[in-house]
């Protein structure tokens, strides 16, 4: 099938981080600097009118250009479950047009209870306000799967999640297969930053904060679990945030995309917004910063 859309792939809108990370000492800077995370020295913030006006932004962005759809790659809130940071987000997203679908992906500050770890609770809780954390859907030929990497990279409390999730992914990678259905990947965490085959230790330039080992990335075994799938199924690149900076990786015919974030920037790169055209099969994307 001939193909030509476009769609706007977000990241990390994460309502409240503005107003978290400021008003810091030095100190607590510091201890962001070791692991590579850029806070800036800022007096206080309580609310939270830096993400709405940057995601307000994005969201008239994607009006003007009429994309095909809006996939917003987590952290849509910094705290889990907080109703103000919740209803901020999805009423701006409302501002979309009609018809202009919004794909919401989990992210770890959405379905971690703790901002890390999902229980069956916090799942339950997010579902109610967004919808399912993984599915998949279909435009002009195209495949596109969104996973739920929270519980995949955490699974500890939800076993049988993780379990049907790896399951559903199989059988969405099987299809894909079967019918030649070229596909694209929607998570919150990148699987890898680098290198597919990178270890816990990760590349220098992304550490993890202290204590949390893997923090940025899906780790194996599953990570290389999930490559062997997305193999199978066709997958032409895999688009993630988390990192609230852009990164671009490889393995094989399957790129890695992670982008910067519609809020707070942890690195060099801008707030922003990334524009996806597929053009005859050939994905083409490039990141926009969003003016403030
Ligand atoms: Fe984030």
């Amino acid at each position: 099938m001939e193909t030509n859309f476009r769609f706007i792939q977000l990241a990390d809108p994460q309502f409240g981080q503005f107003a978290h990370l400021s008003g810091m000492s030095d100190h607590q800077i510091m201890t962001y600097k070791r692991s590579n995370l850029k806070v800036d020295k800022e007096s206080k913030y309580y609310h939270l009118e830096n993400e709405t006006r940057l995601f307000s932004k994005a969201i008239s962005i994607a009006n003007e250009l009429e994309v095909s759809f809006v996939v917003i790659c987590g952290d849509m809130v910094n705290t889990p479950g907080n109703r103000e940071q919740i209803h901020a987000v999805k009423t701006i997203a409302k501002q979309l047009k009609a018809n202009i679908p919004v794909f919401w992906v989990p992210g770890n500050h959405d379905v971690g209870a703790d901002t890390e770890v999902p229980t069956i609770e916090s799942l339950i809780e997010y579902r109610k306000e967004f919808g399912e954390d993984y599915f998949s859907f279909t435009h002009n030929g195209y495949k596109f799967l969104v996973i739920n990497s929270v519980v995949l990279a955490h699974p500890e409390l939800v076993i049988e999640e993780c379990l049907d999730q790896m399951k559903f992914i199989e059988v969405e990678m099987n299809e894909a297969k079967d019918k030649n259905i070229p596909t694209v990947v929607f998570t919150h965490h990148p699987l890898f930053l680098d290198n597919a085959n990178e270890g816990s230790m990760e590349p220098e330039w992304a550490p993890s904060p202290p204590g949390k080992a893997g923090y940025w990335t899906i780790p194996n075994p599953t990570r290389s679990d999930l490559i062997d799938l997305f193999e199978r199924g066709n997958v032409q690149a895999v688009f993630a945030g988390h990192w609230h900076r852009n990164n671009y990786a490889r393995n094989g015919k399957m790129e890695m995309i992670t982008s910067g974030p519609v809020g707070y920037p942890l690195g060099e790169d801008p707030s922003g917004y990334r524009i996806v055209k597929i053009n005859n099969n050939q994905i083409s994307h490039s990141y926009h910063k969003l003016n403030q």
